[in-house]
């Protein structure tokens, strides 16, 4: 872990070596300080031949203490600086490594992770790394420096009376051993508590419009609410549990000062220690103490960000397990496709009460699965719903891969195609199909990026789009609000259908993405299909007859298997479930145009 982490400080490892360098000069500089006070009193104040003062030592060390005072502020700046540069560019690179990671990965690396999981560790877990680094460089460079230089002043000074701070050390770093190994424990649950506030609101905001529509605001509250609470009831025994610390650090405190004065009276009398030393004391016992705290504080800082680092690295150390092999196919042939005994489970993660995975249970999706889609030939696929036909689709561009059997595309097995030029070939429009904000332009040219206004267009009038941009205020150049927003389900569709056809696939496969048009529209692509675009292989993924009907052939899937193939004529005879669909459908929906 620590290996994946400290990759990531790239270029800003030289702020990161700076920083602990300058804090250790800023600590050293200042550990000086109090002796230095203890020269002005004693040789200054309570100097000179009579005891009345010696205001040439005052102003030497006087100028001496202020000398060491501005040293010490110009490493603290050099170090603050540094260490504010080494931790947000090291934050910087753990984002941007996460999220080119989390765009190389497949369909199933994506399973294995919740997205508000992953939105939690890209913000909150980053954040508290971030912090977690900069204590390391300086906190945890100044706190141990601190207490040696103090302890060893102390001692320098007079080692009887530092007997007093070390019984001190000993209450106090008990005291902090009990809090630290409870706040530690409670931390840990902390992050798996933010995963569900984030998942919680990010479902009822990107969901906010179903939520409405089912007037389920007070549910969403509660379950908000729910997801707060725990949250707060956690930070509560943790932050009461912490809050411990300042009282005790107090007492202990206290408790070294009255015995310092005690037992430094009795030494100032009997002649072995000086006014000004005991002052010097005072000042290093505080730093010991507070070094004392700082360094509890940051164990338990880095002991918690330790399960930040673990849910970054799994993040970083996922490895896309769909890749281009080395010596890659960059071109599809033709538009054939094969099915060759293909099948698919799904592995689904189960997690623990910490997030942490601990299972996997394997879901059978497709089963035997063989096929053959000549070039420009158009296909149907029908079957119920959850029978596996986004499944047995996305094996096609290789969203997925397959379990068993082989999936080829113009004659080679996908596994053997580099992936981008499968999938600018095979051209998928999923099922829950999105839209970015920005233009009906920006939007298509997604697609493409280099397609001009009239190439838009046409892949527009293709998919019967361009009547309704047209109408449009703002025709191509019209906003199209976060998710789509602002324009109907059909007609989001549509522009999925054109940005798709923009590609200039070899196949294009529609995972049920006509559902939303009504049957004319519907009728006029897949017959814009069959006239203007004839070399692409078609796809056509529904659960409504007249969807698939005029296909050149149609696949029947049945819980993960074929039940069926054959034109609409051949099944109507022979295939019972064709059949059903048929009379439930067609004889009693009555929505069959005969004329089509
Ligand atoms: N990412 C996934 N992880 C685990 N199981 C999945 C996943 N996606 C689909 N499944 C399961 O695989 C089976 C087939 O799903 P698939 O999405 O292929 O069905 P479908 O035929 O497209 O259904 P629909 O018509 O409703 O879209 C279902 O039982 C489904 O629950
Ligand atoms: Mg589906």
């Amino acid at each position: 872990m620590f290996k994946t982490l400290l990759n990531n400080v790239g270029e800003f490892k030289r702020a990161s070596i700076l920083t602990p360098v300058y804090t250790s000069l800023e600590v050293l500089v200042s550990a000086f300080i109090p002796y230095v006070t203890a020269s002005i009193i004693d040789k200054g104040i309570n100097g000179g031949e009579t005891g009345q003062g010696d205001m040439t030592n005052v102003c030497l060390y006087g100028g001496l203490m202020l000398a060491l005072a501005f040293l010490s502020l110009f490493f603290g700046i050099q170090a603050g600086t540094n260490s504010a540069y080494a931790s947000t560019g090291f934050a910087y690179n753990l984002r941007d490594a996460m999220y080119k990671n989390i765009q190389t990965f497949s369909f199933s690396n994506i399973d294995r992770f919740s997205s508000s999981g992953l939105i939690t560790r890209m913000t909150t877990d980053v954040s508290n790394l971030q912090n977690a680094f900069q204590q390391i460089l300086r906190a945890s460079v100044r706190a141990p420096l601190n207490l040696i230089f103090s302890i060893f002043m102390c001692v320098f000074i007079n080692w009887k009376m530092s007997i007093i701070f070390i019984v001190a050390m000993v209450i106090l770093g008990c005291a902090l051993f009990f809090i630290i190994t409870k706040t530690v424990k409670l931390f840990s649950q902390v992050f798996v508590k933010y995963d569900d506030l984030n998942k919680s609101v990010q479902e009822n905001i990107q969901a906010i419009r179903v939520v409405k529509a089912f007037v389920r605001e007070d549910y969403e509250n509660k379950k908000f609410k729910k997801a707060a609470e725990a949250l707060y009831k956690l930070f509560v025994k943790t932050e009461s549990l912490q809050a411990l610390n300042h009282p005790i650090m107090n007492l202990v405190v206290y408790g070294c000062i009255i015995a310092l004065s005690w037992f430094g009276a009795h030494f100032i009398v009997a002649g072995e220690l000086t006014t000004g030393e005991l002052t010097s004391m005072f000042a290093y016992v505080m730093t010991i103490l507070t070094s004392l705290m700082m360094l509890t504080m940051i164990f338990v800082n880095i002991t918690m960000s330790a399960a930040n680092g673990r849910r970054v690295c799994q993040v970083l150390d996922e490895k896309a397990d769909i890749t281009s092999p080395p010596d890659a196919v960059t071109s599809v042939k033709d538009g054939s496709v094969e099915f060759d005994d293909v099948s698919f489970s799904y592995n689904q993660a189960i997690a623990d009460q910490d997030g942490e995975v601990k299972k996997s249970v394997t879901r059978p999706a497709l089963q035997h699965v063989s096929f053959k889609v000549s070039p420009g030939e158009t296909i149907g696929i029908i079957g119920g719903t959850g029978c596996g036909k986004s499944t047995l689709a996305s094996m096609v561009s290789r969203l997925y891969d397959v379990g068993e059997g082989t999936v080829k595309v113009g004659g080679v097995d996908v596994r053997r195609y580099d992936v981008t030029a499968l999938r600018n070939d095979v051209s998928m429009i999923l099922q829950n199909n999105i839209l970015f904000s920005g233009t009906i332009l920006d939007n298509l040219r997604w697609g493409k990026s280099d397609a001009t206004l009239e190439e838009c267009r046409q892949a527009c009038q293709l998919a019967q789009a361009s009547e309704f941009i047209e109408q449009m205020p703002d025709g191509y150049d019209t906003v199209i609000e976060q998710n789509g927003a602002n324009v109907s389900g059909g007609q989001k569709q549509r522009l999925c259908i054109a940005r798709a056809l923009l590609k200039k696939p070899k196949v294009l496969i529609l995972d049920d993405s006509t559902n939303a048009c009504d049957t004319e529209t519907e009728a006029k692509i897949l017959d814009a299909f069959n006239n203007k675009v004839p070399d692409i292989t078609k796809i056509i993924i529904s659960q409504r007859i007249q969807s698939v009907q005029h296909a050149n052939r149609i696949i029947i899937m049945d819980s993960g298997q074929i039940n069926g193939i054959g034109t609409h004529e051949q099944l109507l005879k022979s295939n019972a479930i064709y059949q059903e669909i048929h009379k439930l459908q067609i004889e009693a929906g009555g929505d069959f145009d005969p004329k089509k």
